[in-house]
């Protein structure tokens, strides 16, 4: 909790052309952002925060394997663990730790 994922969200969607401010998804479990990017083939990222779920059919229910299976779609999913069961196998998995000498995220899974 407070390792930096959201922040880590909102500089990805600055990266990929998102105008709009990325907020913390924490109590719509669920936002999209348009891309209109001539430059990038992304269209939407989806930012979910999985951490008030209680079981993976919360998301499948809210029709999340739509965009998983967008190429043009890029899902940030915060406490991921929740939702693993659902997670296509190419997923990429960034952990995050709050150390007392600061914060740092590390890919542990491609
Ligand atoms: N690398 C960083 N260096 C300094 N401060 C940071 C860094 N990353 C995040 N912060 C600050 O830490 C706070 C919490 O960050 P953030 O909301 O991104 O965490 P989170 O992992 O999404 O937390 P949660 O589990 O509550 O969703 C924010 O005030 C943010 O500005
Ligand atoms: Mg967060």
């Amino acid at each position: 909790m407070g390792a930096g994922k959201t922040t880590f969200t909102q500089y990805l969607a600055k990266a990929l052309g998102v105008k709009q401010t990325v907020n913390s998804p924490t109590f719509n479990i669920i936002k999209i952002y348009k891309i209109k990017n001539q430059k990038s083939e992304i269209r939407n990222l989806v930012h979910i925060d999985a951490y008030r779920l209680h079981s993976p059919q919360e998301l499948t229910a809210l029709g999340i394997e739509e965009y998983f299976n967008d190429e043009r779609t890029v899902t940030v999913i915060e406490w991921a663990d929740k939702v693993k069961p659902i997670l296509p196998k190419n997923s990429i998995f960034i952990k995050f730790k709050l150390s007392k000498s600061g914060r740092s995220a590390t890919i542990i899974k491609c």
